[in-house]
């Protein structure tokens, strides 16, 4: 059941995020939990039981039981993010409280900034609070009033509530490697030589900067990227798929005919005074597309075609929060504040401050003050219309709606087959658009550990294509970090080895000995057929691929406890290893399994009674399980999508049968009637 209640309605005009997809009458009714303190600016409060718990708010940081910390939905680049960072990427603000005394899902739809002080400032105290805008609530609670599917039926009502979660090809499940820092397509084709030699499987690389000409999008750079349509032919016939990155800002440069035609056309952020607004990113100064105005979604995404006429069939899009190193506001006074100092004598004060300067000016508060939107509100009287409005009270939905121009405008142009899409930043709506990667971690056990815990929650909010930099982004990372990191990727939808110009090399074949890495791969593609089937049922049923152990086990109260181990689909349990120098770890199980070690590209499956474990994982293997009377097919290791042999799969567990969910890959048109394939032991 969901009960809508629109708050703040008289004061400020209610931005259409476009999250929601049914129409929910506002309810009349009193707010059924807590008390609504204020309702401009918003704050409500809510006294949280001893043992209740917290789901929800995807894309952030610390446990899956989000007790304990105040956590603030504003689309930040932060990169190395840790657990006192309050704002990731994305802006996700659905949340679960779980407890013996009321169950409820919480959505609270606004484009602006809205915190989430989970018993932090005080123990028992939840408290949702936004600076100025309207909010409108989506109250659900299951109708099962005490049913063990609880927390199953309020995400599947949510997600109801916000739209198909986004599918991707199937090719987009199989291994992707990346690099800032692939500079040619001489060392594109390396990659995809050394893979190949390995023997372990890859059926992507990404492009990153550096294949535009001065960064600028929809470029190519012929002299690193010469006879780019014939080049990505080539690796097309190797079961290589090219992904380039875009980003939001467009180069200000006369004579680029993107950034012409934005400003002929008023398609660019402007600023108070009419003038277009201007921004420091990778190419210097831009503009920055207004995402918000259907027409410039409609015109940015049009230019996807100049790619995909070359043969490309994925992006990822990128610094979309959006990032800004300066503005020309920022640098200007920047620049001012320095002058000032010199000469002085700078003591701890003035010496922190000097410091600072060149600092704050990046993705400042004030500069997302300095220009506008032209936004869809919805009225009073039911009708939208469109409303220029500063881009702090819309903030968190600029990323999302790159997103969707990106979709739309590949759509059109591609009616027929699906493309693949992931987003740095990402609110709640998106997901029926794109994935989203989670932005730049670093090469740290604690970011292995961040996602494993991440994952779920991103799920809960309709963000099923996801995952973390494999290796790190940031820093370099050990060999161990790598294999261990490759051995929860293989689970993860979006299974991505990406990093940073300046660490350590970490593809699978640069450490030595391969063999590890190969086997680990080898997994990925021999569960590709599986992992595509929960995915696509996932979605379609608005259900969680990746689940907490509680969400189907909820009479158990130690599984309430675990979130070092996570469900996938309807058939496996995960306790990955993400300590380092770990040998095994220990294991709760909820019920019998069976327990499989996939060594040298095999199984080996033995069955394991509900307790607690220490299981044994050595390095270059991974262990996961399979439940009670459930089964899993297995097909044999392949090095690239395509070449999967479907047709042969095998059954291991203790179940005698699996639904599998099969298509072409790529139609546009997904439904599960008819393209289920019953698979017998
Ligand atoms: C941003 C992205 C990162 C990318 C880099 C260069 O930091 O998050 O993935 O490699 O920009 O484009």
């Amino acid at each position: 059941m969901t009960e809508k209640f629109v708050i703040g309605f008289e004061n400020c005009p209610l931005i259409d995020t476009g999250a929601v997809v049914r129409e929910v009458a506002a309810s009349e009714n009193k707010f059924p939990f807590g008390e609504i303190v204020n309702s401009w600016p918003f704050k409500w409060t809510f006294n949280m039981d001893e043992d209740d718990v917290v789901f929800g708010l995807g894309e952030s940081v610390r446990g899956i039981n989000k007790r304990g910390f105040t956590y603030e939905s504003w689309c930040s680049d932060v990169p190395g993010q840790n657990e006192g960072t309050k704002s990731m990427y994305g802006a996700h603000n659905f949340l679960i409280v779980y407890g013996k005394k009321h169950v409820f899902g919480l959505f609270f739809d606004t484009a602006s900034r809205i915190s989430f002080d989970i018993g932090f400032t005080e123990h028992n105290i939840l408290e949702v609070s936004t600076e100025d805008t309207g909010v409108e609530i989506y109250v659900i609670r299951d109708s099962e009033s005490s049913g063990k599917n609880q927390l199953n039926n309020i995400v599947k009502e949510f997600r109801a509530l916000i739209g198909t979660s986004y599918i991707p090809p199937m090719w987009a499940f199989g291994f992707q490697q990346s690099r800032w820092g692939y500079k040619t397509n001489e060392d594109v084709q390396t990659v995809v030589d050394s893979y190949r030699k390995a023997g372990i499987g890859l059926d992507s690389v990404c492009l990153d900067i550096d294949y535009m000409t001065d960064y600028k999008d929809f470029t190519v750079d012929e002299k690193k990227f010469p006879e780019f349509k014939n080049f990505t032919k080539k690796l097309s016939e190797e079961g290589i798929h090219l992904i380039p990155i875009i980003d939001a800002g467009v180069k200000l440069q006369e004579g680029y005919d993107v950034c012409d035609d934005g400003v002929k056309n008023n398609f660019f952020c402007k600023k108070a005074d009419g003038k277009d607004f201007v921004a420091g990113v990778w190419p210097g100064r831009s503009y920055f597309p207004d995402f918000l105005n259907p027409d410039a979604r409609e015109w940015f995404g049009s230019y996807y075609r100049r790619l995909l006429e070359n043969g490309v069939e994925g992006f990822w899009n990128d610094m979309n929060e959006p990032a800004m190193f300066y503005s020309d506001e920022s640098l200007e006074e920047a620049f001012e504040k320095i002058r000032n100092f010199e000469g002085e004598n700078l003591d701890v004060q003035s010496f922190f401050e000097f410091k600072d300067v060149g600092q704050k000016i990046s993705n400042s508060d004030e500069d997302y003050k300095r220009f506008y939107h032209n936004a869809s509100v919805k009225t009073s009287d039911g009708s939208k219309k469109t409303f220029c409005i500063r881009h702090d009270k819309v903030h968190n939905i600029f990323g999302g709606n790159m997103t969707r121009a990106s979709a739309e405008g590949m759509e059109k142009i591609l009616p027929n087959k699906r493309t693949l899409l992931y987003s740095r930043a990402s609110c709640i709506g998106a997901h029926r658009y794109g994935g989203i990667w989670t932005g730049d971690n670093c090469s740290q056990w604690a970011h292995l550990e961040q996602e494993i815990k991440m994952l779920p929650s991103l799920n809960m909010c309709g963000f099923l294509y996801s995952g973390a930099d494999i290796g790190g982004f940031g820093q370099s990372p050990s060999v161990d970090l790598v294999l261990r990191w490759t051995a929860f990727g293989v689970f993860t939808p979006l299974m991505r080895n990406h990093s940073a110009w300046d660490s350590r090399v970490q593809e699978c074949y640069s450490f030595g000995d391969t063999k590890g890495f190969k086997s680990i791969v080898d997994l990925r593609y021999a569960l590709l057929p599986y992992i595509y089937s929960e995915f696509v049922k996932a979605a379609m049923k608005n259900e969680m691929y990746f689940k907490p152990l509680c969400f189907d086990f909820s009479d158990d109260e130690r599984a309430l406890d675990c979130d070092d181990e996570i469900l996938l689909g309807n058939e496996i349990l995960l306790a990955p290893i993400y300590k380092q120098n770990a040998r095994g770890r220990y294991v709760y199980l909820p019920e019998d399994m069976t327990m499989i070690t996939w060594e040298n590209s095999t199984a080996r499956a033995e069955e394991i009674s509900a307790g607690d474990h220490y299981i044994n994982v050595p390095l270059n293997s991974v262990v996961f399980f399979i439940r009670k009377n459930k089964a899993v097919p297995f097909a044999k290791p392949a090095s690239c999508v395509k070449d999967i042999n479907s047709a042969d799969l095998k059954l291991i567990g203790g179940g005698s049968e699996y639904e599998l969910y099969e298509d072409d890959g790529f139609t546009r048109d997904i439904k599960l009637d008819g393209r289920i394939r019953l698979i017998r032991k």
